[in-house]
């Protein structure tokens, strides 16, 4: 077996809980390495840290399975974890149906992620290692849940590339299913796995949930990045007036109307296909307001390195987003950046209602991503969607 020798830092990073190994901290490799092998780690001085997943081709070269020198990596290993992963979510965090199973490194399984809505689990792999394992993880995911009769593989996206994996969209196990309908709160929605990530975004659940406490008769919504409508059908479920839905894909609009239909809010819906910023000014310079305004975009920053420009196109929708807040009105502003911090995003959104001649009063604790999507106290890349409420006025 392969063996990667690391520096002192990420030996005590290890010792601290972390489960990746970046190309950085590796001092020397002993032995032939070939990408999706198992490595041991190990520190100058010879003592065992770890072993898991290497790819030599990747920033993160090894990506910890174990640190514990007596369990070996094998597919006995993956259906406990799995198995352990869903158990977490059932019984500790009190989920049903519809709940992430699986977040790779919070459950250690790097490079793995499942979400499961009712009968389909949509999963994604992005570590070379964890693909080789893919057949014997659907059938763990089977086993763990036996209500799950699809296993969907949703193995698409930039993370994938980075990894020379090819981009498969398929069942990979069990009855040819693409759809399913989940409960929210009180609403209702579609999930096609053929969507964005593994169909559905789960991590704002809860926000979206809270949202509906906001929302009142007589209010006017506007949702901005609305996907298949998240928070668009929660508002007009909780009886706005109206609610404008927008996202620049059309697929995507067209599931904000089967799930306006779905929930029998479609006389209140308004759909935009289009650009958020290019709409957002359109609907400036008509003077328009809204009672509550939502904007949870993609994450603008991928890498470290674009953070500062990454923090401008946060800017320009929070500014744009607040002029459209009418006084005394809400906003909720989100990112799943895992670059930008609490606090880089609170500094943004205090520059932007700066800018706009607000005051800005925290309505709700500060969010962040739904349970499900378990953060690790000592790895900072588990903790990354940020959400706040915000009460909106005018400076005085
Ligand atoms: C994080 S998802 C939003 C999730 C949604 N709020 C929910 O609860 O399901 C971001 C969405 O922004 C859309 N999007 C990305 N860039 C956009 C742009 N420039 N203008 C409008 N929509 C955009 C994507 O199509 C995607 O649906």
């Amino acid at each position: 077996m392969a063996k990667v020798i690391v520096d002192a830092q990420a030996a005590r990073a290890i010792g601290k809980g972390a489960m990746i190994v970046f190309k950085k901290g590796v001092v020397r490799t002993e032995g032939e390495i070939r990408p999706g092998d198992i490595a041991e780690v190990y520190t100058r001085g010879g003592k065992f840290l770890g072993r898991g997943f290497i790819n030599p081709n990747s920033n993160i070269m090894v990506r910890l399975i174990t640190q514990d020198e007596h369990t070996e990596v094998n597919k006995e290993l993956f259906r406990e974890r799995i198995r352990r992963a869903n158990e977490y979510r059932k019984k500790v965090l009190g989920y049903d149906k519809a709940y992430r199973m699986v977040y790779g490194e919070a459950d250690y399984l790097p490079g793995l992620i499942v979400d499961r809505f009712n009968e389909i689990a949509s999963l994604q792999i992005s570590s070379i290692g964890m693909e080789r394992f893919k057949f014997d993880v659907a059938e763990a995911i089977m086993e763990a849940e036996p209500e799950i009769e699809t296993v969907f593989e949703k193995n698409t996206g930039r993370s994938r590339r980075r990894e020379g994996l090819p981009e498969i969209e398929r069942v990979l196990l069990g009855r040819e299913k693409y759809r399913t309908v989940i409960e929210e709160g009180k609403a209702k929605f579609i999930v096609d796995m053929r969507g964005q990530k593994t169909g559905f975004f789960l991590d704002q659940r809860e926000n979206r949930i809270a949202l509906e406490k906001y929302v009142k008769p007589g209010m006017r919504v506007l949702d901005v990045f609305t996907y298949t409508g998240g928070f668009a059908i929660h508002a007009a479920v909780a009886g706005a007036d109206e609610v404008v839905a927008v996202d620049k894909s059309p697929w995507a609009i067209n599931m904000v109307k089967e799930n306006a239909k779905l929930n029998g809010v479609e006389d209140r819906m308004k759909y935009v296909v289009g650009s958020a910023f290019q709409v957002m000014e359109d609907m400036i310079k008509r003077g328009e307001k809204f009672d509550v305004v939502i904007l949870d975009p993609p994450a603008f920053v991928q890498h470290e390195k674009d953070l500062k420009r990454g923090l401008r196109a946060y800017f320009n929708v929070n500014y744009a987003g607040l002029q459209l807040v009418r006084e005394g009105g809400i906003l909720v502003t989100a990112s799943c950046s895992q670059h930008v911090d609490m606090q880089a995003f609170k500094d943004m959104v205090i520059a932007a209602a700066a800018k706009a001649g607000k005051f800005l009063k925290l309505l709700e604790p500060y969010r962040t991503q739904a349970p499900d999507h378990p953060i690790l106290m000592a790895s900072k890349d588990t903790e990354y969607l940020k959400a706040l409420f915000l009460y909106v006025e005018d400076i005085k």
